[in-house]
């Protein structure tokens, strides 16, 4: 159906008063299988904004403390050039978080109260970035596992229900494709490298290829947010099928690296047509989501401290807004 005519029928005000609630979860429910976007200003069952809420603003606070683990390598790149790449991807995921932040706004939750709601550890951020970088190679495993994952479950996300954050996606993507690629060139130049980059390289892959699979969440059967999140299109593709897709796509790259996944169950299935791999340390999963991986409370002490450091900053652009509003209005 043309977008006007199925609109006018789901969004008419005055069609919508005369509606029962059941009646606007079916209209809405219709218009959400017909591939249409959910706006800020449609009507919208709680559930579904406040699963949108959890969902863009815990997105929104990994992209920013992601930069943590990684802004930490700023000042010992090895080169200049490869200081400038580290820089301006760091950068993108700042804008990534502004994005992201800006998105959920729409839909009635504040900056503040989001930031407040990470602060307390009511929101959550993605339990990779609560590992440390040890070496320089971890910058590397970071665009090209971390990057490489965010990007398979953000490309699902270019066709969620939700049209601000839909279109978010599309400009994010084609920055992390180029994150992922910016960090397998340093795996590249390390693995080809010396007998000691090489084992770098390796150690760099043992430790963050687990944590990267942990990236897509608990499997579907036990993960009780799924289905709703799948009804409403918010979610493309399921955890297991998306993990599938990187596991996938990953393996071979490791291959031309010349570097070993470090699980020993993992092998091409003829079969299925996908790589059978072993089971996630789902004890170390559930222990880095309550708060107690390594380096949790530095992620957190760190954003708070800097937080409270910002504040003049924070007032003084709302003094100029204010300002320059109280200019426009006298004219
Ligand atoms: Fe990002
Ligand atoms: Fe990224």
């Amino acid at each position: 159906m043309p977008r006007k005519q199925h609109r006018a029928g789901y969004y008419d005000k005055k069609i919508a008063k005369r509606m029962d609630i059941q009646e606007k979860l079916h209209a809405f429910q219709q218009y959400i299988d017909a591939e249409e976007k959910i706006e800020p200003k449609d009507w919208m069952p709680e559930e579904y904004r406040t699963h949108n809420i959890r969902q863009i603003s815990q997105h929104a606070h990994s992209e920013v403390i992601g930069m943590q683990p990684e802004g930490n390598w700023i000042t010992r790149a090895p080169t200049l050039r490869a200081k400038k790449i580290l820089l301006a991807k760091i950068q993108d995921e700042a804008g990534h978080g502004l994005y992201l932040y800006s998105a959920a706004e729409t839909l009635g939750i504040s900056r503040d109260e989001m930031i407040q709601q990470l602060h307390t550890g009511k929101a959550k951020y993605s339990s990779v970035f609560n590992y440390p970088t040890l070496n320089w190679a971890d910058i590397g495993a970071i665009g090209w596992l971390v990057d490489g994952a965010a990007v398979t479950n953000q490309l699902s996300l270019r066709r969620t229900s939700f049209g601000p954050y839909a279109r978010a996606m599309f400009r994010i993507c084609n920055e992390e494709s180029f994150h992922q690629r910016q960090g397998y060139e340093i795996m590249l130049k390390m693995a080809k490298g010396t007998k000691d980059q090489k084992e770098m390289a390796q150690d760099a892959l043992n430790r963050w290829w687990w944590p990267a699979l942990m990236m897509f969440g608990p499997h579907d059967n036990q993960s009780s947010r799924t289905t709703k999140g799948m009804l409403w299109k918010i979610k493309r593709a399921g955890n297991d099928e998306l993990r599938q897709r990187f596991i996938d796509k990953t393996v071979p790259q490791s291959e031309f690296l010349g570097l070993t996944i470090p699980d020993a169950a993992l092998s091409w299935n003829e079969t299925t047509g996908h790589y059978d791999t072993g089971e996630i340390n789902w004890d170390e999963f559930n222990r880095v989501v309550a708060g107690d991986g390594p380096c949790n409370r530095e992620r957190m002490d760190h954003h708070k401290r800097v937080h409270e450091e910002g504040a003049w900053v924070r007032a003084a652009a709302a003094a100029f807004a204010d300002k320059q509003k109280g200019m426009a209005d006298a004219f």
